[in-house]
């Protein structure tokens, strides 16, 4: 029988969560305090501690804190008044396995408990994936990295190395890795982290609007330019500017953004006065640069500039002891989004999720995930739930199939009818490929007349 502890200066609270989890098979203890918690934390060796945060003397971070310290896989569930963001990433930061908002809710405390204990069980929990150093910290709002193996820590490590100083970052990988999540911590964990982060999708703009989204422009440099418009890099400031898909800039561009980087200043399009570029840019790819720079696409001269420091992101095949705390990852966090119960994991599913290939890398794993989630009907995910992407649509780019569609209209058509075939008209499951909301699907489904088959 598990032995969960709950610290809470509040009886009332104490005693109904006790008879909620004893109901269930649990063995609770009770600490009145941070003081008293953290003595029976030492002696009675709990499996689980669930304290709140708002108690007299150590609070509950403190508690958490302590707990850390002691360097046990020991799961730590906070309890946080409603709405109280800065303290959630607190927690989470510090080492939490999740955090509860008050009033709590019995089926959501019961399935947190579960993950918790399961994570700690498989000894991948993510608290330890997390706080094994502090470099690996990495928690920003809602979004975790997960990453155990070996690759993934040597990242952490580097990544925390290079925390202190504003280098330029390049970041290559496959596509679904987790590019945008390690840029993020790249900003986030770092001098940065209080500054701006800036994100611009390189391949999604022409080349005079992005030129124009990077620099700005002053009013009437070209038609539509109605005011004057700062760019990224000035609104990037002293933080970061992360450039995604950087492979796909145009080599004009890239000779301007070679000049920012070597002059630090630049001007905005269309004007004279010359602003001072302070930022650290982060760019990603998922094409290989030098090959590109053979076929006289990408320049020389800015890639060394791009690449002071370099992450190289494996992917998921070559790092398949990560697929399991990535699943309960997943499962955490698409219950709660779907609300949905899905907290064990059905015998052998993990080894044929590591049988698989991924050529989608982590965003396969998670729309499989999802895919499962959705259609299970028990708290288990099972096998039968999980279905196997063997296309690799991910690596197919739309415009080789279908050369003669013209219009954005078109295309957009043609693509939400591929997704929507291609997951047999899950409309769930499309609109979060698509990332787009329910509503959103279903009136493109209506705009554009699209049927089954
Ligand atoms: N290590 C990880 N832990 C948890 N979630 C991850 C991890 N890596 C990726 N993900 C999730 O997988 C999805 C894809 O990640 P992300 O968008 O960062 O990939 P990417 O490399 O930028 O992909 P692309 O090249 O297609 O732009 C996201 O939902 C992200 O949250
Ligand atoms: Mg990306």
């Amino acid at each position: 029988m598990e032995k969960i502890l709950i610290i809470d200066d509040n009886k009332l609270i104490r005693k109904s969560l006790k008879e909620t989890l004893s109901k269930v098979g649990y063995n609770v203890i009770e600490a009145e305090d941070g003081e008293s918690g953290l003595d029976l934390v030492r002696s009675l060796h709990p499996d689980l501690v669930i304290t709140d945060f708002q108690m007299p003397g150590i609070d509950g971070l403190e508690v958490l804190a302590e707990i850390r310290k002691l360097n046990i896989a020991l799961p730590v569930i906070l309890l946080t008044a409603f709405g109280d963001v800065v303290l959630t990433i607190k927690s989470i930061q510090l080492g939490a396995f999740d955090f509860l908002e008050k009033p709590i809710d019995p089926n959501q405390l019961k399935s947190t408990i579960l993950l918790a204990l399961n994570s700690v069980k498989v000894s991948n929990s993510l608290n330890e994936v997390l706080h094994e150093d502090a470099s690996s910290e990495s928690m920003i709002e809602d979004n975790i990295l997960v990453g155990k193996t070996i690759q993934m820590k040597e990242i952490f490590k580097n990544i925390g190395r290079i925390s202190l100083n504003k280098v330029n970052v390049l970041i290559q990988g496959e596509t679904g890795t987790g590019k945008e999540l390690i840029a993020r911590l790249v900003h986030y964990s770092g001098i940065t982290s209080n500054q701006p982060l800036v994100i611009v999708n390189c391949s999604a703009l022409t080349e005079t609007l992005l030129e124009s989204e990077l620099f700005g422009h002053v009013k009437g440099s070209f038609t539509g330019s109605i005011r004057d418009k700062k760019g990224k890099f000035e609104l990037a400031g002293e933080g970061s500017i992360f450039l995604d898909e950087i492979s796909e800039i145009s080599l004009n561009t890239q000779v301007k953004l070679l000049r920012v980087i070597q002059e630090l200043e630049f001007e905005r399009v269309g004007g004279e006065e010359t602003i001072p570029m302070k930022a650290r840019i982060i760019a990603a790819t998922n094409r290989n640069l030098e090959e590109l720079i053979k076929e006289g696409k990408f320049r020389e001269d800015l890639y060394y500039r791009l690449k002071v420091f370099t992450i190289d992101l494996p992917p998921l095949r070559e790092r398949k002891d990560d697929i399991r705390d990535l699943v309960i990852h997943f499962l955490h966090k698409l219950n709660k989004r779907f609300n949905k119960n899905v907290v064990k994991i059905g015998d052998g599913v993990i080894e044929m999720l590591k049988a698989h290939d991924w050529y989608g890398n982590v965003r396969e794993l998670e729309n499989t995930i999802l895919q499962a989630i959705v259609m299970s009907k028990s708290d288990v995910l099972e096998k039968e739930n999980i279905t196997l992407n063997t296309r690799q649509h991910q690596d197919i780019p739309v415009a080789i199939e279908i050369p003669t569609y013209r219009s954005l209209a078109d295309l957009e058509k043609y693509h939400i009818k591929r997704i929507l075939d291609e997951v047999n008209w899950n409309k769930l499951e499309a609109s979060h490929i698509l990332d787009i909301t329910r509503p959103t699907l279903n009136a493109k489904i209506e705009k554009y007349s699209l049927t089954r088959g």
